[in-house]
């Protein structure tokens, strides 16, 4: 097992870590699971009988234009879920809930520059229709995909839900994303029709969407027609292939009957990274999705008709998919959506969007948090964040300090904190207190929800002991598990279901403590977390080694303080290329230009030649070494002999 990438001294620090934060108890007496002994009640009965459970569950969640007699069909590892069922995502998101709700903001949204708009369920479910008969009008029929690269708009969900109300499989592409990227997952898609915006705004300047598509255009194979909603900027001579958003809604109808789709038909294909340098498409389907969605968004942010609810997180990664977009329409609350950046134009950008939306629960990132720490307390203090009732964490582990941060500044020490552990793969929370129940521990993500059997085993499969560190399983099929990876149904058995069969793996790393406590450790494979994006080592490699000058390129993460991990890149030239640090600043943009700006590397280093075993492997776990700082290498501006510690390390391999 590759060590996990928390921090040494971090995990010292959380194995020492002993405060407990027992929920308030105005806060559990309204909630909808107010005690340990509900939670074991549920889990219980989940583990006694997976199938009534899941079913009731299912029933509830949803309206079900046809019922489903089959709650779960099961043959390691493919599982099919309320089989013979037929729903409608949009409908559950809209229409069922337009009798009571018409007028009610589904989304407040603020743009960067300061613009507004409320969009009431009513106004939503027509533009939705709207938009879902203009596809229609364009040739989208059930089953084909459609590219979403879009700025955090409404338009995106609109977007999302017109596909999903005429059975169309949504594949967005978060909007930091570079043209060679946005172009490898539509060719993978296959995408017919892609949906983007002249451009959005980003940190003061216009992220240039659509001059991104006009670049990938002449390489995406299948794609037929590009919808260009206005937005922030200068959409160009419209191509051929072009047909204004505005233009296609406009006349349309705003009522369009949903199809209505058998439960395991694809919902959406989201891209992410895995060991190898191709991502990887994790495909969700309609029915165990949406109850899994559904469900979660109420258990853990413990929803309330009257809550105005804020995920930070972009509709281009899963977050945004179930817990902006989905989660909270399913459950009719009002989500806010940002367009922006965290400190534009100024540091207190989030604590006035709380102000001024009365926003009483706030799901975000701990890199967020651990940048707005550093800007210091009295940002916050100076606003008013009463609104507030539950803060949420998700997407990478949270130090406690970083964790007491939110909880006391932030929440004013009366708003639990839910941190989240879940994965693009799992499509909605799989670990995590229960703020009406669930005593806290400031970074550890607590307990499986109830019905979901996580489990931190050895390589064999057995059980580690309390207190060791092992490898995190999920040993029983869950409703929102991917089904597939789109079109590569041998890489969804060999990445997930073969270090044990018939177990899904995650790729983390954890640990309990004495109380049975779950604690993440990082990622035992090629993937890093940097800033809570996730990224594989390999395509960043891959990437780099696109470069004319560069022969071999190894990529690992190192820690750090406010990204959790940061990339290092070890770098050997082609034969007759001068280093200098005009090169290393030109590799980095090319990383940035090959897979976009989250993948440039915080540090480049040039070296003689990399570490190998003697059967070729590059040694990664030297080079992790080296990155922290563990090695001292002497200087190492220039060209490093890695060579001479691989001789040394040898033996250790
Ligand atoms: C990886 C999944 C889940 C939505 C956002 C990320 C890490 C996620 C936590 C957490 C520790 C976490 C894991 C996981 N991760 N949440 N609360 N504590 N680690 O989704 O891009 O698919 O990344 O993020 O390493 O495997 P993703």
């Amino acid at each position: 097992m590759a060590e996990p990438q928390r921090p040494q001294q971090e995990i010292q620090s959380v194995l020492t870590e002993n405060r407990v934060f027992p929920p308030p108890e105005e806060f559990s007496r309204k909630a909808h699971l107010r005690s340990m002994e509900d939670y074991h009640r549920l889990r219980d009965e989940a583990a006694k009988d997976p199938q009534a459970y899941w079913g009731a569950r299912a029933r509830e969640e949803l309206y079900w234009k046809e019922p489903f007699q089959t709650v779960l069909d099961w043959k390691p590892p493919h599982a099919r879920w309320f089989v013979e069922g037929r729903t409608n995502l949009a409908y559950n998101c809209l229409d069922r809930h337009l009798p009571k709700l018409k007028d009610k903001p589904a989304i407040l949204f603020e743009g960067e520059p300061g613009d507004r708009r409320t969009v009431t369920y009513g106004e939503l479910a027509a533009q939705v229709n709207r938009l879902a008969n203009g596809l229609k009008s364009l040739g989208v029929k059930k089953g084909d995909r459609v590219g979403i690269y879009l700025p955090m708009v409404p338009e995106a969900a609109v977007a999302m839900l017109a596909c999903a109300r005429i059975g169309a499989v949504h594949s967005v592409v978060f909007g930091g994303f570079s043209a060679e990227a946005l172009q490898d997952r539509m060719n993978d898609a296959g995408a017919k029709v892609l949906l983007t915006a002249d451009g959005g705004w980003r940190k003061g300047a216009v992220v240039p969407l659509k001059k991104n598509v006009d670049a990938a255009l002449p390489n995406m194979r299948t794609i037929e027609k590009v919808v260009v909603a206005r937005r922030a900027g200068d959409a160009g001579t419209p191509g051929p292939k072009d047909v204004s958003w505005e233009e296609l809604v406009k006349g349309q109808s705003d009522t369009c009957e949903p199809e209505w789709v058998e439960s395991e038909h694809p919902l959406f294909i989201l891209y992410t990274s895995g060991s190898t340098g191709k991502p990887k498409g994790v495909m969700h389907t309609t029915g165990g999705y949406s109850v899994y969605a559904s469900l979660t968004t109420r258990w853990v942010f413990d929803l309330k008709e009257d809550d105005i609810y804020w995920c930070t997180a972009d509709v281009g990664w899963v977050t945004g998919h179930s817990y902006v977009v989905y989660g909270p329409l399913l459950n009719g609350v009002t989500s806010v959506i940002y367009e922006g950046a965290p400190t534009q134009p100024g540091p207190d950008r989030f604590w006035e969007i709380i102000t001024r939306y009365k926003i009483s629960i706030l799901y975000t990132a701990p890199t967020a948090i651990r940048a707005f720490m550093r800007l210091g307390d009295e940002i916050p203090r100076k606003h008013d964040l009463s609104s507030l009732r539950l803060l949420g964490s998700v997407g990478e582990p949270i130090n406690p300090e970083a964790w007491m941060w939110y909880r006391d500044v932030i929440g004013g020490g009366r708003c639990p904190v839910v941190d989240t552990w879940w994965q693009t793969e799992t499509g909605g929370i799989m670990i995590s207190p229960l703020p009406g129940a669930t005593p806290t521990k400031p970074g550890s993500a607590t307990f499986p929800l109830p019905g979901i059997h996580a489990e931190i085993l050895d390589r064999e499969g057995m059980p580690v002991p309390k207190g060791q560190g092992g490898l995190l399983f999920v040993t029983h099929p869950w409703p929102g598990m991917l089904r597939t990876v789109y079109g590569d149904p041998d890489r969804y058995v060999k990445t997930y279901f073969s270090e044990l069969p018939g177990k899904y793996f995650t790729g983390d790393g954890a640990r309990t403590d004495a109380d049975g406590y779950i604690w993440l450790m990082g990622r035992v494979d090629d993937v890093v977390n940097v800033a809570g994006h996730r990224l594989g080592t390999a395509e960043v490699e891959s990437a780099l080694v696109a470069h004319p000058r560069v022969a071999e390129a190894a990529v690992v993460g190192r820690p750090d303080d406010l990204k959790g991990t940061a990339l290092v890149a070890f770098i050997t030239l082609k034969k007759g290329t001068v280093p200098s640090p005009e090169l290393k600043k030109e590799l980095a943009t090319h990383v940035a230009k090959e897979i976009g700006a989250i993948a440039r590397p915080d540090e480049l280093r040039f070296a003689e030649a990399l570490p190998k075993t003697r059967s070729g492997k590059i040694m990664r776990r030297l080079l992790r070494d080296v990155a922290a700082g563990k090695q001292s290498t002497g200087d190492t501006s220039t060209l490093e002999d890695l060579n001479v510690l691989a001789t040394l390390r040898q033996d250790e391999e």
